[in-house]
């Protein structure tokens, strides 16, 4: 049975969310256009990386919240927005590694692998990337019943996509790292979240098995 919440979820949230992604695209593509107050700066190219950049960790770190936070309400429907978040974050992290192929390196492959093996923090970047292709395509829930239990180990992969997006953040700042650092302790939060998590149901689940065993 659907109940009023799950409903301003479906219904309200979850839009909300998919307009959320498509905002940063937006945003890019006024200012392309020239948009009066859209303003993408001295050096638009790195602007636009920037933005989507940016935005791609935002929701990357917004997916995993999504859990800790339902826990901590036990508003169950907020997990019908672990999808939508997810897809946002995966398409402005495409969006940003096709721009960069694009328009920043002008489709040199040469110079782009050179980039890939060379510079470290492009090369995490990149493999961040590789993570959360397969994630995206088995995020739907046909992929969700057919990979059963393996769904799930796979989809906590996110975690490793999103340390290494920090650390790639991290990696080419140049002088302030306060903004990198914080995204790396939202991070270690929402990780040490479900370590405690985890290890408060192995204490009640082994006991409780044992006794039943008895
Ligand atoms: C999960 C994957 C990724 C995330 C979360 C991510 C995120 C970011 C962030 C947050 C920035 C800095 C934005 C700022 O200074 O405000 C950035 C910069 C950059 N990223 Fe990524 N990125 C990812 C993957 C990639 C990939 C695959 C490439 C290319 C192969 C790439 C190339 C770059 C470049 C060249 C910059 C520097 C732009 C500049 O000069 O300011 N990134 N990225």
């Amino acid at each position: 049975m659907t109940t009023a919440a799950d409903r301003w979820v479906r219904f309200g949230l979850k839009p909300l969310v998919y307009a959320a992604g498509a905002g940063p695209f937006l945003y890019v593509a006024a200012g392309i256009a020239g948009v009066d107050g859209v303003n993408l700066g001295a050096n638009p190219v790195e602007e636009i990386l920037d933005i989507l950049g940016i935005w791609g960790l935002y929701f990357l770190l917004a997916t995993l919240a999504v859990t800790p936070l339902r826990q901590a309400t036990g508003w169950v429907p907020l997990m019908r927005l672990r999808r939508p978040l997810g897809l946002a974050a995966f398409f402005c992290v495409l969006g940003h590694f096709l721009f960069y192929l694009v328009v920043d390196r002008a489709l040199e492959l040469d110079t782009i692998g050179e980039d890939i093996v060379k510079r470290p923090f492009i090369t995490v970047g990149f493999a961040a990337l590789l993570i959360l292709v397969p994630l995206a395509l088995t995020s739907t829930q046909g992929a969700m019943r057919r990979l059963g239990r393996r769904w799930q180990s796979l989809h906590r992969m996110v975690y490793v996509a999103a340390f290494l997006g920090c650390l790639h953040y991290a990696w080419q700042v140049k002088a302030d790292l306060r903004e990198p650092l914080l995204y790396l302790a939202i991070l270690a939060f929402l990780l040490g979240w479900r370590w405690v998590r985890h290890q408060r149901r192995l204490k009640h689940v082994a006991p409780a098995a044992f006794e039943r065993l008895g």
